[in-house]
C-alpha cells in the first residue's frame, strides 16, 4: 500500500498542477546555476539546497515539495525569490531579517494559512508579493509593515471581503489583486486600508460572484484607473450601480470582458459621464442588444470594445454619443446563428463616431452593405471587414461610395468577403487609399485596368489567393503605377508571356509576389523596367524550361533589370540549371532561395556577384560537390544557410572544402549535422557530412608530390631500359656512325671517292648464283663493275685476303638475302661483319639489301648483325614477285648503286 502511494503520488501532483500527460515537466538532478540566478525548479526538493552560490540574487524552487525555506538564510544577497507550487505553510518569521534585500516573494500555490504581522516584519524592501492559491486566514494587520509594496495578490484564497486590514496601511501598493475570492459584496469600507496609498491605481476583481457594491466603497480609492471585472458573474444591476459609485474616480480603464451582460440599457453606464474613461471592453458577453443610447454617457471614450458577442441591430443611435472614439472593435460581434437571419446594421450606424480611425468589422455577419452605412466616419482611416458575410459578391463603384467622405481611408481590408468581380471603378471613391487587401476571395475575371481606376495613391494590393482565376492583360495596372507592393500569389491563369509586361507601369514597384501560379511561359522584358524591385517572389511555378541551355533560343534572362533584388524566391520550380549569366550583377541579393528544385551541377561563376548574401535556401536540390569556385562568394558572409537534403558527394574534390567551412563558420547551419548527409562514395554512404575527415586529404599534398616523382622515375627507368633492350643497337650503330663521321670529316674528300675498282662486291649464297647472274650481271653491260668471288677471285689468295681486299676496293657491297644466305658460315661470321664494319667507316649508303625472300629483322640480325633500319630506306630492295615490276626493281637498283656514299 505505502508502496503504491510511492508511485502514485508524484503523478498525481504532476497531474493536479497541470502538467498532466504529454507536458508533464521533466525533474532535473542538478540546479541551473547563471550568473547570479540559480534555478532549482522542478526537482522534488525537500530543502533549499545549501550548496548554492552564495551571491545568489534570484532564485527559482518552485515545483517542489519545499515544507520550509529555512535555509534561505544562507544567501543573504537573495533579492527575487519564486517558491510557488511547494507545500509551504507558513513565510518564515526572519526570513526578511536574512534577507534584507528581498523585492519580490512568489508564493503561489502553496499552503499558507495564518498570515499576521509578524511574519512579514523587517520585509522594508518588498515590492511584490504574491500569495494567490492558499489558504490565506488574515489575523490582524498582516500588511500594514509592507512599506513598499506595490503589488500584492492574494487571489484564490477564500477571503469573504476586499478588506485586508482595518487601519490605512500600504503607502506605496500601486496593484491589488483579489480575483477568484468568495467575495459577494463590497462594502463601505472595505478599501478604507488604501485611503493613505496615494499610488493605487489598479483594482482586479475577476472571477467573482458580486451581488451588491456599497454606497461609497471606491470613496477612498478615488485615484483607481483601472478596473477589471473580467470574467466575475454581475448582473445589469449590478453594473448599473457599480458605475454609480466609480462616479467622480479617475477611472481611465474599465474592463467587463465575459461578465455575462446579456443586454445593456440606456442608462447602465450613466454613472460614468462622471468620469474621464477612455477604454471600456465589453467583449465576451453574449449580448444581443444594445439599447440606443447606451453610450451616451462617454463622450471621452477612446477605444471601444464589443467583440465577441451576439448582437442581432445596430442603428444610427446605437454609438450616440461616441464622439471621441478612436477604436471601436466589432470583431465577430455580430453573428448569425443556424436559426435566425443575418444582423441588420442600419444606414448611418457609425454617423456619430466622427473621430473614428480604426473600425474592425473583421468576421461580422450581416445582411449588406448599403449605401450609407459607412456615412460619416470622417476620420476613418482603417476599415477591417475581412471574413465577414455580407453577401458581396460584385465590388461596384456604389458599394463604398459611402466611404467618400472618408478622405484619410488608407487602409480597406476586404479579405475573405466573397467577392468574385470587381466592377470597372469598383474602388474609384478611395483615392488616398495606400492599402487594399483582396487575397481569399473568388475574383474570376481578367483585370482590363479600370477596376482600379482613381486608385490614385495606392501602396499596396494583395490580391493573392483567388482560386487561380484572374487574368492580367497588358493594362492591368495602367492606373496604379504608385503601387509598390503587388501579391498575386496562387491567383493567376493564364500567360504572363506578353508585350508590353502587364507590370511595366508599375515603376516604383518593390515587392511582388507571384508564388503558386503555375506560371511557365514569360519572356525576357518581364520585368522591364522595374528598377526598385526588391523583393521577388517566384517559388511554386515552373519556369524550368526558361533557364535551360537547351531552350530554343536560348534561356530567357527574365530578372534582367530586376538587379536590385535584395529578396529572391525561386523555390519548387523543376530548376535544373541556372544560366551563367542569370544572376549578373545582383549585388544586394540578402536572401535567396532555391529550395526544392533539381540543381546539381552550377556554373563556377554563378554566384560570384552576391557578396551581399545573408540567406541562402538551397535544401532539398540534387547538389553533390559544394567547392569553393562556386560557394566561395555567397558563403563568405552568410547568416543563415540552408543546404540539407541534397546527395553530398564526400570526397576531398567535392566536400572538402565545404566540410571545413561548416566546422569554422559563424553563420547559423539549422538541421547540421543530422540532415546533411553523405550519398557517394561507399565509405561515406549514409554518414553526415560531419563526419568526412578533412586529414585524408590534406596528407595528400606531399604524398602526391612524392608519388608523381617516384611514379615518374620508374617510368623513366622502364622506358630506359626498354629502350636499350629493344633499340639498343640503334644507338650504338648511330653512335659509331657519328664518331666515324667525324673522323672521316678530317679526310681528304676527293681521295675517297675516285679509289674504288669496282662498282659494287656481291655477296650471294651458292644456291642463288643462277639468279644473281641472271638478274644482276646483265647491269654489267650498262655501266657497273661488280666483284663476285667465284668469277673475280684471284686464285691463290687466301679466301680471307679476297675479302678483305676487294670489299676495300668496292664502293658498295650488295647482299642478296634469302634464307640460304643466313645459314652460309661465311657470310656470317666474317663478310657481314667485316661489310658491317666498312659501313661504319665509309658510310650507311655502301651497303645494299637485296631481299629475294621475306626474312625477318630477327634473323636478320642474328645471322649478319644487320637489320633494316641500319641502312637508308633506298638501299632495301624487294625482288618483285610480278614479273612487270622487274624494271622499276632495275630502276632502283641502279640508282642505289649509283648513289654516292657522300655523306650529306
Ligand atoms: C558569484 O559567485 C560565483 C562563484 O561562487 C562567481 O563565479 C560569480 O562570478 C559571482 N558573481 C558575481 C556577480 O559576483
Ligand atoms: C477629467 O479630465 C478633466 C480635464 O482633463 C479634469 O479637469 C477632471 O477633473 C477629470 N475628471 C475626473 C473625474 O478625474
Ligand atoms: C432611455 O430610453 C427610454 C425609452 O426606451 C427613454 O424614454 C428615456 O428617455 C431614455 N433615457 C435616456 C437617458 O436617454
Ligand atoms: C458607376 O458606373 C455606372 C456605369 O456602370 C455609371 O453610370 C455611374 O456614373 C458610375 N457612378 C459613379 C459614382 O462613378
Ligand atoms: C486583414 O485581414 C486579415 C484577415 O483577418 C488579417 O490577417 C490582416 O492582418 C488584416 N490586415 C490589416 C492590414 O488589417
Ligand atoms: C486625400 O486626403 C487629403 C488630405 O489628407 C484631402 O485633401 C484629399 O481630398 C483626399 N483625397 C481624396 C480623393 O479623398
Ligand atoms: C516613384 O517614386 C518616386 C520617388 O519616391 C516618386 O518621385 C515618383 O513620383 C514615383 N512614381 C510614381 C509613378 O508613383
Ligand atoms: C558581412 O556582413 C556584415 C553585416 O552582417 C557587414 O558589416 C560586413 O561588412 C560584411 N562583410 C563583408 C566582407 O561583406
Amino acid at each position: 500500500m505505502e508502496l503504491m502511494k510511492l508511485i502514485l503520488l508524484p503523478l498525481f501532483c504532476m497531474c493536479f498542477h497541470g502538467h498532466c500527460a504529454g507536458t508533464a515537466y521533466p525533474h532535473k538532478s542538478k540546479c541551473t546555476i547563471g550568473n547570479t540566478k540559480v534555478d532549482c525548479s522542478h526537482m522534488n526538493l525537500d530543502a533549499v539546497p545549501a550548496d548554492l552560490p552564495k551571491n545568489v540574487t534570484t532564485l527559482d524552487v518552485s515545483h517542489n515539495r519545499l515544507k520550509t525555506l529555512s535555509s534561505l538564510h544562507l544567501y543573504s544577497n537573495l533579492m527575487n525569490i519564486d517558491a510557488s507550487y511547494n507545500s509551504l505553510t507558513v513565510i518564515e518569521e526572519d526570513l526578511c531579517l536574512s534577507l534584507p534585500h528581498l523585492q519580490s516573494l512568489n508564493m503561489q500555490h502553496n499552503e499558507v494559512h495564518l498570515i499576521s504581522e509578524k511574519y512579514l516584519k523587517n520585509c522594508f524592501q518588498l515590492t511584490r508579493l504574491d500569495l494567490s492559491d492558499n489558504r490565506l486566514k488574515l489575523n490582524g494587520e498582516p500588511f500594514s509593515v509592507l512599506k513598499s509594496l506595490t503589488w500584492l495578490d492574494v487571489s484564490r484564497n477564500t477571503l469573504k471581503s476586499a478588506k485586508l486590514g482595518t487601519q490605512p496601511q500600504l503607502p506605496n501598493l500601486m496593484t491589488l489583486v483579489l480575483s477568484g475570492n468568495e467575495i459577494s459584496v463590497l462594502q463601505k469600507n472595505d478599501f478604507s486600508f488604501l485611503s493613505n496609498s496615494s499610488a493605487f491605481r489598479v483594482l482586479i476583481l475577476s472571477f467573482l460572484s458580486l451581488k451588491k457594491v456599497e454606497n461609497g466603497c471606491f470613496q477612498t480609492i478615488a485615484r483607481l484607473s483601472d478596473l477589471v471585472l473580467d470574467y466575475s458573474k454581475i448582473s445589469l444591476q449590478f453594473t448599473t450601480s457599480l458605475c454609480e459609485e466609480l462616479a467622480g474616480t479617475a477611472l481611465r480603464n474599465l474592463s467587463l470582458k465575459n461578465t455575462q451582460q446579456v443586454t445593456l440599457s440606456n442608462t447602465t453606464f450613466q454613472g460614468l459621464d462622471k468620469t474621464n474613461i477612455t477604454v471600456l471592453d465589453l467583449s465576451s458577453n453574449k449580448m444581443t442588444k444594445i439599447a440606443d443610447g447606451t453610450f451616451q454617457w462617454f463622450p471621452r471614450l477612446e477605444s471601444l470594445s464589443l467583440e465577441h458577442n451576439s448582437l442581432k441591430h445596430l442603428t444610427k443611435d446605437t454609438f450616440l454619443g461616441l464622439g471621441n472614439l478612436r477604436q471601436l472593435n466589432l470583431q465577430k460581434a455580430l453573428i448569425k446563428s443556424h436559426t435566425s437571419s443575418l444582423p441588420v446594421i442600419e444606414d448611418f450606424s457609425f454617423l456619430h463616431l466622427v473621430q473614428l480611425e480604426y473600425l474592425c468589422m473583421a468576421n461580422t455577419a450581416f445582411r449588406e452593405i448599403t449605401e450609407h452605412i459607412f456615412s460619416g466616419l470622417l476620420h476613418l482611416k482603417t476599415l477591417d471587414l475581412s471574413w465577414s458575410i455580407t453577401g458581396l459578391k460584385t465590388v461596384t463603384n456604389t458599394t463604398f461610395a459611402s466611404l467618400q467622405e472618408s478622405p484619410h481611408l488608407q487602409t480597406l481590408n476586404l479579405t475573405a468577403m466573397s467577392i468574385n468581380k470587381l466592377a470597372p471603378g469598383a474602388f474609384s471613391s478611395l483615392g488616398n487609399l495606400t492599402t487594399l487587401l483582396l487575397g481569399h476571395n473568388f475574383i474570376n475575371q481578367q483585370l482590363k485596368g479600370d477596376e482600379l481606376e482613381g486608385l490614385s495613391n495606392i501602396k499596396e494590393i494583395d490580391m493573392s489567393i483567388n482560386q487561380q482565376c484572374i487574368s492580367l492583360t497588358n493594362t492591368s495596372f495602367i492606373h496604379v503605377p504608385t503601387l509598390r507592393t503587388l501579391k498575386l500569389g496562387r491567383a493567376l491563369k493564364g500567360t504572363l508571356d506578353m508585350e508590353p509586361s502587364p507590370f511595366k507601369p508599375l515603376v516604383n514597384l518593390t515587392i511582388l509576389d507571384l508564388s503558386n501560379n503555375n506560371i511557365a511561359n514569360i519572356n525576357a522584358g518581364f520585368l522591364k523596367g522595374l528598377y526598385h524591385l526588391k523583393v521577388l517572389k517566384m517559388q511554386h511555378n515552373n519556369l524550368a524550361r526558361l533557364w535551360k541551355t537547351a531552350n530554343p533560343g536560348g534561356p530567357v534572362l527574365f530578372l534582367k533589370d530586376a538587379t536590385k533584388l535584395s529578396v529572391l524566391d525561386l523555390d519548387y520550380n523543376g530548376l535544373d540549371e541556372i544560366p551563367l549569366n542569370a544572376l549578373h550583377s545582383f549585388f544586394e541579393l540578402h536572401e535567396l532561395s532555391l529550395r526544392g528544385n533539381l540543381l546539381d551541377q552550377l556554373h563556377a561563376s554563378v554566384f560570384d556577384d552576391l557578396q551581399s548574401l545573408k540567406y541562402l535556401h538551397l535544401q532539398k536540390n540534387l547538389i553533390t560537390s559544394v567547392q569553393r569556385v562556386t560557394f566561395g562568394v555567397p558563403l563568405s558572409n552568410l547568416t543563415d544557410l540552408y543546404m540539407d537534403h541534397n546527395p553530398f558527394d564526400c570526397t576531398c574534390e567535392s566536400i572538402l572544402w565545404f566540410s571545413e567551412w561548416l566546422n569554422s563558420t559563424n553563420a547559423s547551419v539549422p538541421g547540421f549535422p543530422q540532415s546533411y548527409i553523405c550519398n557517394t562514395p561507399n565509405a561515406y554512404f549514409n554518414r553526415s557530412v560531419m563526419h568526412f575527415d578533412p586529414l585524408s586529404c590534406k596528407d595528400m599534398t606531399p604524398f602526391k608530390a612524392l608519388y608523381i616523382l617516384s611514379s615518374t622515375a620508374v617510368l623513366m627507368l622502364l622506358f630506359t631500359a626498354f629502350l636499350a633492350h629493344f633499340q639498343g643497337w640503334r644507338i650504338q650503330f648511330f653512335w659509331s656512325i657519328m664518331v666515324n663521321r667525324m673522323l672521316g670529316s678530317l679526310k681528304d674528300e676527293s681521295i675517297t671517292e675516285g679509289r674504288y675498282a669496282y662498282d659494287a662486291y656481291i655477296i650471294h649464297s651458292a644456291e642463288d648464283r643462277p639468279w644473281v647472274e641472271r638478274s644482276l650481271l646483265p647491269l654489267e653491260d650498262e655501266k657497273f663493275n661488280f666483284f663476285l668471288e667465284d668469277r673475280d677471285a684471284i686464285p691463290g689468295f687466301s679466301q680471307l685476303d679476297t675479302i678483305v681486299e676487294n670489299m676495300g676496293q668496292s664502293r658498295k657491297i650488295i647482299f642478296v638475302i634469302t634464307e640460304m644466305l643466313l645459314k652460309d658460315p661465311w657470310c656470317r661470321q666474317f663478310k657481314a661483319h667485316h661489310a658491317v664494319h666498312q659501313v661504319m667507316e665509309d658510310n650507311r649508303d655502301s651497303l645494299i639489301l637485296i631481299f629475294l625472300q621475306d626474312v625477318t629483322d630477327y634473323s636478320l640480325n642474328r645471322s649478319l648483325h644487320l637489320r633494316r633500319g641500319m641502312l637508308k630506306p633506298h638501299c632495301v630492295l624487294n625482288w618483285p614477285l610480278h614479273r612487270e615490276r622487274i624494271p622499276a626493281f632495275h630502276q632502283k637498283l641502279c640508282s642505289a648503286i649509283a648513289s654516292t656514299n657522300r655523306v650529306n
